[in-house]
């Protein structure tokens, strides 16, 4: 499997290789309520300078065989970042996903996270995709519905950066079922 992350493009998006120069556009997004919100690891107040730390400790995570992270471009802005975390073994990744709220409604996480399960399937040969929402997070579980997942079932976990448990749902997809 490839080591390194690579360009990911699709008919409107540009999914690049996160890089210390994103920090300051990954903060513009990370930092707002409406983002935070359903997630359970990014702290609301966001600190100051945390999306520069972000940036760089994700670019250096990819350099280093660990998980990769996108920046997702649209007409040239920084719309959205989506993660792959990997299994230890590397045959399975769960991912994960935000967008600015000025570019919802478009389509965009569909079609970033469309792409992101075909790279995994395609490009880096893996075996199982998922994903996790909170229940509440709808428009979320429809993202993970519209890029080939399906609801295996329910968990509940402690959100760290909320300070409570969530109650969430875990979708996933086969390579098998992905291919037919
Ligand atoms: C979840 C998120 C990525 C969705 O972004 P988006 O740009 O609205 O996504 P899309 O436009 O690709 O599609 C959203 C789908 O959900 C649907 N939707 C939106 N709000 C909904 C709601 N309240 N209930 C049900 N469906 C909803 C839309 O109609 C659309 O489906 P459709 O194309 O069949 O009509 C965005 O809201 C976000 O970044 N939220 C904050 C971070 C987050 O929660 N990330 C996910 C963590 S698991």
């Amino acid at each position: 499997m490839t080591c390194l992350p690579s360009e990911i493009t699709t008919a409107r998006l540009r999914l690049v290789p996160i890089a210390p120069e994103h920090g300051a556009a990954v903060e513009a997004i990370a930092r707002l309520w409406e983002v935070a919100r359903y997630t359970s690891d990014i702290p609301h107040p966001y600190p100051v300078g945390s999306g520069m730390l972000f940036a760089d400790a994700m670019a250096f995570e990819a350099r280093h065989g660990g998980d990769f992270t996108w920046v997702v471009q649209a007409e040239g802005a920084v719309v959205g970042v989506s993660s792959m975390f990997f299994s230890n073994d590397r045959r399975a990744a769960d991912f994960g996903y935000v967008y600015a709220p000025t570019a919802w409604g478009r389509g965009y996480a569909t079609e970033g996270a469309r792409a992101v399960v075909a790279h995994g399937f395609e490009r880096l040969g893996l075996d199982e995709i998922g994903a996790y929402t909170a229940v509440e997070n709808r428009a979320s579980a429809r993202v993970q519905a519209k890029a080939g997942l399906r609801r295996i079932g329910n968990l509940r976990e402690w959100a760290s950066a909320r300070g409570c448990f969530f109650n969430w749902e875990a979708h996933r997809v086969t390579r098998q079922e992905w291919q037919s």
